[in-house]
């Protein structure tokens, strides 16, 4: 057997657009001994990895959660660690657009990040508006519940205003208020490390997606793990609350 093979390993359906809420980065280093951040390194690779797995096989929307708005109760070490590397990947990125040809967008309130990271954050997603492969939404100060908060103070400001009427609001114009507005809702949302919660993402849009957990941490997740996540979806029934 070729040790690299050019082709996708999966030849299933691809789902549209697959959420994966990147964690065990911390148990992961925990369990070799190492300091949390060096998981986050790893962690880090595994994005890589996994984008461009994502990209190859034909993957719409890959939406990350790479932090949330809780996530700012950490050590400051952890913090700055996270942000430093976020900072090193978008300069990379902003460096290779024209190599990768990914479309980058950010959910969340970038307004608490450093004006470096908002900078290269608005960057990236300018510059890459352009590709039409696979995009890549990336959560950042990102928490469901801030983002319903926020779309709800948007509905309500633009009623104030005249803009808006209440009774004419819809879930497909809410939907537009969301920092998700325009991406389809995710069909499947996988989340390793064996925690079996939702943890404030993707409230709204999940309504009837598909879930995969496994008890794999995020850094040692890879290309055969999102297989396997997509072998089990492509197994289900989804009847959005019909019958089939
Ligand atoms: C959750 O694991 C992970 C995070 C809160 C941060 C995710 C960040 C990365 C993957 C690195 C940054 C990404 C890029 C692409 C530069 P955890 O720390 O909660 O792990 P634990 O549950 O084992 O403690």
């Amino acid at each position: 057997m070729a040790l690299f093979r050019k082709k996708p390993r999966t030849e299933e359906p691809i789902p549209n657009h697959i959420a994966i809420i990147m964690d065990g980065n911390g148990r992961w280093a925990k369990k070799r001994g190492l300091p949390r951040t060096a998981g986050h390194k790893v962690g880090a690779e595994a994005f890589r990895t996994i984008a461009n797995y994502a990209k190859s096989i034909g993957l719409h929307y890959l939406t990350v959660y790479a932090f949330s708005t809780e996530n700012w109760k950490r050590s400051t070490d952890e913090v700055e660690t996270i942000m430093g590397l976020l900072e090193k990947y978008l300069r990379e990125l902003i460096r290779d657009m024209d190599k990768n040809r990914v479309r980058f967008c950010f959910f969340g309130d970038l307004s608490r990040l450093s004006p470096e990271l908002q900078q290269e954050a608005r960057e990236t997603a300018e510059r890459s508006a352009r590709y039409t492969g696979v995009q890549v939404n990336f959560c950042l100060n990102y928490g469901g519940r801030d983002e319903i908060l926020r779309a709800a103070k948007q509905f309500a400001a633009d009623c104030a205003s005249g803009k808006a009427r209440p009774e004419e609001l819809t879930e497909a114009g809410f939907s537009d208020l969301l920092y998700s507005a325009g991406v389809p809702d995710p069909d499947l949302i996988i989340r390793p490390s064996g925690e079996i919660r939702i943890s404030n993402f993707l409230l709204w849009q999940s309504a009837y997606s598909e879930y995969y957990f496994t008890d794999t941490l995020w850094p040692d997740f890879g290309p055969r793990d999102l297989d396997a996540a997509i072998h089990a979806y492509n197994r289900r029934s989804r009847r959005f609350g019909g019958v089939k």
